[in-house]
């Protein structure tokens, strides 16, 4: 049969008639309601010419493309036979998926492909050791095809505190690779490879794209070669040894999540967040304080107090007690492990502090970082056998508790679970400070990690993590199934977060990732930053203080309260609307902001980095509206206004509010005030009634 997923503009055809693995015959654009006949035809039309020099049967990619049958790209399997897979059966678990289920000597292979009602597909195969003896698995990946036209490739790197800088260049002949090493996505991860046509912006472009869901080591490549399609590639990174199948074993690939677009950026960041919202309760994301850069290690109840009463004053709901509450912990060279509440610093433990909390109105949350263990420890003196690799490096003066261990997983387990008991906590801020650099054991580590932090959530279904590491190290599709929320970055610095968090914004919708006001000169940086665009930049996520607030002035204060109160009062639209990025000519002025569903209401926010390319900039234009709707267009001030330098600001600004039809906002725009380098302005964009 010839099968074909169709949703939200995008189709999958697979033709998988004949004992050949299945191929894939497209992924793109929507091709509309094709019946069998239709189908049949497609698969056969599809069938390309046989080239000299190459094998006597035409070329075409399967869904596990190896030598084997003809692919001498990449493989997406390897080990240490030559396996020739056939198809022993096909069926539809659902209209929108395929099982395929795949058989070789001593090996069979179980496929699964799904493409949902939002247009996100994934894949990912399950390979079974059906020989005699072990199977010492190479690795085993999706590999998607995609057209010629896609010759760009963007995709990220970064480091700490400057994650996710997107980085583009045009794909020739050959493999464009990324791999990670890290035993976690790590500050420079590849996150989503994207492959476009030529120019491919926010706004405009055909675009593929793949990321893993996965927090371990992985590979993503987008390869072209003379001999086959352009092909889209994703997979866990394993080292020699590390997936040994014992007879009967199985090894499941992570999912390959995938996404077409024929709209830009833009569009496929609908369709992922969409998608990711429509399998998540829709929680409202509490306003929060973090105290890590308020206090660092200064804790105890006298000095936090104050902090909890001003964190209350100005409407914080969830307030989050960092680094520094446990054993020992008196700076980062110790005491990671030895998870009690430290008696010095907590003579009558964390029931007058969470009480303060909870009394004010707010929620509490803790830090941990639980897959972790300092050697100036009393769990590394009393468990050295627990530690991941006797000869690692330290770093951070850590190393890494080896959760395959059973007695070290069900310490970990039994520590927090004994917190979670004694202590109502609602929020974990789950840290991961280092890589493990252990060859062999990111697999393992990552699967216990998942399944410890399955058995918290089924224990303690209320309580939410964060998942952390060294700021925004481990975000990815694969934690996200266990976790509430990403710390996007160490960094507070709004010009940096900009950056990083439109980008990390691309795959990860804005309520999930964490986005705090910092102190008026960032902690990492040094750099000031105005009040009104450290808080316009946290607005566009699950916004947050981290800043000791007992040293604002009474006129900060008042302004962080209206911010939160505006923050409260949009909250349904800026967690639950569509996600928009203008391309502007000047790259050092972003426009982004969020539309609600069904295009009655938004919120923009035009961003200055630095000093304008131009004198008179060019109208704002404001994508995403309805175009036939009419709106009117208010800036929206939060504190002071954003500073200009300007001898008269445009004339709608000053009148206040303007009123046009969404096409004329889309197409032509508004002339903006002209703002000096690293300011915000915000404006609110309202129907008219119809
Ligand atoms: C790294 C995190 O990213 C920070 O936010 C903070 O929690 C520190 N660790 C604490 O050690």
């Amino acid at each position: 049969m010839v099968i074909h997923l169709q949703a939200a503009g995008t189709s999958f055809v697979l033709d998988a008639r004949g004992s050949q693995p299945p191929s894939i015959v497209h992924w793109g654009a929507a091709l509309g309601d094709l019946g069998d006949d239709d189908l049949a035809a497609l698969g056969s039309a599809a069938v390309p010419a046989v080239p000299p020099s190459s094998l006597d049967t035409p070329p075409r990619l399967s869904v596990l493309p190896t030598l084997g049958d003809g692919w001498s790209g990449r493989p997406a399997f390897s080990g240490p036979s030559r396996p020739r897979f056939a198809t022993s059966a096909v069926t539809r678990p659902s209209p929108g998926s395929v099982l395929i289920s795949l058989g070789a000597d001593g090996l069979a292979v179980a496929t699964e492909i799904e493409l949902s009602a939002q247009g996100v597909l994934r894949l990912r195969h399950r390979l079974t050791n059906t020989g005699a003896g072990s199977y010492d698995l190479g690795s085993l990946g999706v590999v998607l095809p995609v057209p010629a036209r896609a010759a760009e490739v963007l995709d990220f790197g970064g480091l700490w505190a400057y994650e996710r800088r997107p980085q583009r260049t045009a794909l020739r002949t050959g493999a464009w690779t990324r791999e990670t090493r890290h035993g976690r996505p790590g500050h420079d991860d590849p996150y989503l490879m994207m492959l476009g046509t030529p120019g491919f912006s926010f706004r405009g472009g055909e675009v593929w794209a793949a990321h893993l869901a996965w927090s371990g080591d992985k590979q993503l490549w987008a390869e072209r070669s003379a001999l086959g399609p352009t092909v889209l590639g994703a997979g866990e990174l394993l080292a020699p040894g590390e997936v040994r199948l014992a007879p009967g074993e199985s090894y499941t690939t992570p999912w390959t999540v995938a996404v077409w677009s024929g709209d830009g950026i833009d569009g496929l960041s609908a369709r992922l967040h969409e998608w990711i919202r429509s399998r998540r309760a829709p929680e409202p994301r509490p306003v929060v304080l973090n105290t890590w850069e308020a206090v660092y290690f200064d804790q105890s109840l006298e000095r936090l107090t104050p902090l909890v009463s001003a964190a209350a004053e100005v409407g914080v709901e969830r307030f989050v007690l960092d680094d520094g509450w446990f054993r020992g912990r008196t700076d980062d060279r110790r005491a990671l492990g030895d998870w009690t509440v430290d008696p010095e610093r907590w003579p009558s433990g964390l029931t007058p502090l969470i009480d303060a909390v909870r009394d004010r109105g707010m929620e509490f949350g803790l830090w941990l970082e639980p897959e972790m263990v300092s050697p100036d420890s009393v769990l590394a003196r009393d468990h050295p056998d627990w530690v991941l690799g006797d000869d690692a490096a330290t770093w951070r003066h850590q190393r890494v508790l080896d959760l395959s261990v059973p007695e070290a997983y069900q310490h970990i387990l039994d520590s927090i679970g004994a917190l979670l008991t004694e202590y109502p906590i609602a929020f974990l801020k789950w840290d991961h400070n280092r890589d493990l650099l252990q060859e062999g054991s990111a697999h393992r580590q990552t699967t216990a990690l998942y399944r410890l932090l399955a058995e918290l959530k089924h224990r303690f279904p209320s309580v939410e993590i964060e998942s952390c590491a060294s700021g925004g190290a481990r975000i990815d599709l694969g934690i996200l199934d266990f976790v509430d929320r990403f710390w996007t970055s160490d960094t507070n610095d709004a010009l940096e977060r900009q950056q990083i968090q439109r980008w990390t914004g691309v795959l990860m919708p804005p309520e999930l990732l964490g986005s705090h006001v910092g102190a008026p000169t960032a902690h990492i940086t040094g750099r000031g930053g105005a009040l009104s665009f450290r808080l316009a930049t946290s607005l566009f996520g699950h916004a947050g203080i981290e800043w000791d607030l007992t040293t604002a002035s009474a006129a900060e204060r008042a302004v962080i309260s209206a911010w939160v109160a505006e923050y409260q009062q949009r909250r349904a639209l800026l967690h639950g609307g569509t996600t928009v990025r203008s391309d502007g000519d000047d790259p050092d002025r972003l426009l982004h902001g969020v539309v609600a569903p069904g295009r009655r209401t938004a919120l923009y926010a035009l961003v200055t980095l630095r000093a304008p390319g131009t004198a008179i900039p060019e109208p704002v234009r404001f994508p995403g509206l309805d175009p036939v709707r009419r709106y009117t267009v208010r800036p929206l001030v939060l504190g002071s206004p954003p500073r200009t330098v300007q001898d008269a600001a445009p004339p709608w600004l000053d009148a206040g509010a303007v009123t046009l039809p969404g096409r004329v906002l889309a197409e032509v725009g508004l002339p903006p005030a002209l703002l000096t380098p690293e300011q915000a302005q915000l404006f609110t964009v309202d129907a008219s009634p119809d």
